[in-house]
């Protein structure tokens, strides 16, 4: 593994330490590797209105944006399950993919241990911006 693989999902970790998630108490962390190289978390954040809740991944991405970041090379998530790999919602698959279909995922379990996937493997025949003519 390489060091910025490693420190990607130790960050998706500690992120997920943020949740907040009194309802469903099921904590989910994000992290976000930019082109450039740099580390944006997020975890989710539940409400008392359930359907308002933003998941790990969707933090993670607007908060990117709004740092001004539209390059991503890689996102490393993980919850507390411990005996398999999980992949980000549908939801969440779809609005990672309007920033392109490039991106390496990391499924990492609470250990650390991790699968590499990638967005298009886990969205296969997306819509994308391209559809719309405006990339
Ligand atoms: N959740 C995420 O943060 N990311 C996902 O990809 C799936 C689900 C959150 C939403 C909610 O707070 C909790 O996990 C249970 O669904």
């Amino acid at each position: 593994m390489t060091d910025k693989v490693k420190e990607l999902v130790s960050k998706c970790l500690q992120a997920r330490d943020m949740a907040y998630c009194p309802y469903s108490r099921f904590p989910v962390g994000a992290a976000i590797l930019t082109a450039d190289g740099a580390i944006i978390t997020g975890c989710n954040v539940e409400n008392a209105s359930y359907g308002l809740t933003v998941c790990a991944e969707r933090t993670a991405i607007q908060r990117a944006v709004a740092e001004g970041h539209r390059q991503f090379a890689a996102i490393a998530v993980t919850c507390d399950i411990k005996d398999r790999f999980v992949g980000p919602c549908g939801a969440c698959r779809q609005v990672l993919m309007e920033f392109g279909s490039d991106w390496i995922v990391y499924l990492a379990k609470p250990d650390g241990s991790y699968k590499e996937t990638s967005l298009s493997e886990l969205l296969p025949l997306a819509f994308t911006p391209a559809h719309l003519g405006k990339n």
